[in-house]
């Protein structure tokens, strides 16, 4: 049998690993790295980084697997996704079966924690079901970037009783902020869908959370939403790509 882990490695700040994927780090063999490009080389190194860091006192081998090219412009997401992670899927399949021996212990290093807009288990889930893979997998938890953004702000995330609502850009532009939610968590947003909610809502906005490149912005839409707006496409012209969360909370009602 092969066991593989996927470690969550926090969301961008190797002070943020914790002592378990410490732990697990240095019960693998091999460790596997999507390679997504030159744009992305940051979170490649990143993942090195870690390697060395905690378990750079044993021999490993690190493994990069080809990324498939994705269909952005696709108007059926849903289905370009799904396209995309068997692609995914299959090079994995590959890649691992000839990489990691029967016995063997292999890991993937997520960024942020695998439980959040990640789609690592799914595949991983996916190619173990496959009999000849003959393959287990664990899973560790990691400091989301959600995380980050609110002790980077210094706020909690829900207010007393309160649910709280983690979206995407795409969904906060579709549907707004629904109804009974007064806090709002967004990722994945390449087109900053805050301008469309109403102005006097507070968010709380952070890029490159845990890194040198951090930015931190807060304060009402109206206030702060084109500075936002200049910050992030400045940072993403200069580095080439971007990663930025945000919490939007909604403006109290006047007190009658
Ligand atoms: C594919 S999701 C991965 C989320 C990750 N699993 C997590 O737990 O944070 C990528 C999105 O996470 C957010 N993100 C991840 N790392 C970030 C960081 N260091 N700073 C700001 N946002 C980040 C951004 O919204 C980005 O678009």
């Amino acid at each position: 049998m092969r066991l593989l882990l996927i470690i969550g490695i926090g969301a961008g700040d190797p002070d943020q690993v914790t002592v378990q994927a410490i732990k697990a780090l240095n019960r693998a063999d091999v460790f596997f790295v999507v390679d997504k490009g030159t744009d992305k080389q940051d979170m490649v190194l990143l993942r090195q980084e870690i390697c060395e860091r905690y378990a750079g006192n044993r021999s490993y081998r690190m493994v990069s697997m080809p990324e498939p090219e994705r269909d952005r412009r696709s108007p059926a997401y849903r289905q370009a996704v799904e396209r995309w992670r068997e692609e995914r899927a299959g090079i994995w399949a590959e890649v691992i079966g000839a990489e990691l021996a029967d016995g063997g212990c292999g890991a993937l290093l997520v960024w942020g924690d695998p439980g959040l807009y990640d789609s690592t288990l799914a595949i991983v889930e996916q190619i173990a079901g496959l009999p000849a893979m003959d393959l287990e997998f664990e899973v560790i938890p990691g400091i989301s970037s959600v995380q980050a953004l609110a002790a980077r702000h210094r706020i909690s995330l829900t207010q007393v009783g309160s649910p709280l609502y983690i979206t995407t850009g795409r969904r906060l532009a579709e549907d707004g902020i629904p109804e009974h939610c007064d806090d709002v968590v967004v990722m994945l947003d390449a087109s900053c869908s805050f301008t469309a909610v109403d102005p006097g809502t507070e968010i709380y906005w952070g890029a490159y959370l845990g890194t040198r490149d951090e930015i931190l912005l807060s304060g009402t839409v109206r206030d702060v939403g084109g500075q936002i707006q200049a910050a992030r496409g400045e940072a993403r012209a200069r580095k080439g790509w971007i990663m930025d969360t945000y919490l939007l909370r909604r403006a109290k009602a006047n007190p009658a």
